[in-house]
């Protein structure tokens, strides 16, 4: 009998981890900072995977916030972006990046759908406490064009009754820019029926490994999802994926 077969046969992991319950071992081991660094090692080998079959500045020892714009025109320029496309963008605050696709997609059929509570952060990120990055309270105003509408509140309040009524069989661009780990696995879940082959979507804190990085990563384990990574900026920090 193997090694490997004894140790089932005499039940030890159950035995172990009866123990392991029972004297509260918990409390001896630094949670958060051994899954900080099974995440950072899941990321590491992804990006080790992936930075030889897509564009990207792996490794770039100058952070740029810039260099989020010239993903931006790679995507939109080599994937024809400037058409009926739906836009859909969840982490609008102030509405840079928002703006930025409604000025630069012409078509007058595409659409622009916005999600925030315009109040800020539900929960604390990092340095980032709870209520920053809000916008007092309200939409940003984007008076020249009427392609776009707004969806104040927490994606868990509006995401739904937005989907209910959500009928489309155009292509996406969804942007992920909530940052936090909750948020981003929510709205990946329920987006999930609508994403579609060819649809693109676009994070803006990729390589966060207990956040974006983490929802990304268990999103796609569990929903089989096939995805080709097109670009990273800001060694993929900024990082965009084609569904397949
Ligand atoms: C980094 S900011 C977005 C920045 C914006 N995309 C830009 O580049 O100009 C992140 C936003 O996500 C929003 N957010 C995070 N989690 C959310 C949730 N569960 N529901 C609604 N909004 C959320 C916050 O209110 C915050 O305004």
């Amino acid at each position: 009998m193997s090694f490997s077969k004894l140790i089932i046969k005499l039940r030890l992991p159950s035995k172990l981890k009866g123990i392991f319950f029972v004297l509260r071992l918990d409390r001896l081991v630094p949670i958060h900072l051994f899954n900080l660094i099974a995440h950072m090692a899941q990321l590491s080998k992804w990006i080790s995977v992936h930075k030889k079959t897509c564009d990207n500045d792996f490794y770039n020892p100058i952070f740029n916030y810039k260099n989020r714009e010239s993903l931006y025109k790679r995507v939109v320029a080599d994937h024809n972006l400037d058409s009926n496309i739906d836009y859909l963008e969840f982490g609008v605050s102030a509405g840079i990046s928002f703006r930025w696709w409604v000025d630069q997609i012409k078509d007058s059929d595409a659409r622009f759908y916005g999600f925030d509570t315009f109040t800020g952060l539900p929960e604390d990120w990092g340095r980032f406490k709870k209520g920053d990055m809000g916008n007092n309270n309200k939409p940003p105003v984007i008076s020249d064009d009427s392609r776009h509408q707004f969806y104040q509140g927490l994606f868990q309040q509006t995401l739904l009754p937005f989907l209910s009524e959500y009928k489309t069989d155009k292509r996406k661009v969804i942007h992920m820019d909530a940052d936090i780990y909750s948020a981003t696995l929510y709205v990946l879940t329920l987006m999930s029926p609508f994403i579609k082959k060819g649809d693109i979507i676009l994070f803006d804190e990729f390589n966060v490994p207990l956040h974006e990085f983490k929802a990304f990563n268990e999103w796609t384990k569990s929903f089989y999802i096939n995805y080709k990574v097109l670009y990273g900026v800001n060694n993929f920090y900024q990082t965009a994926i084609l569904i397949q």
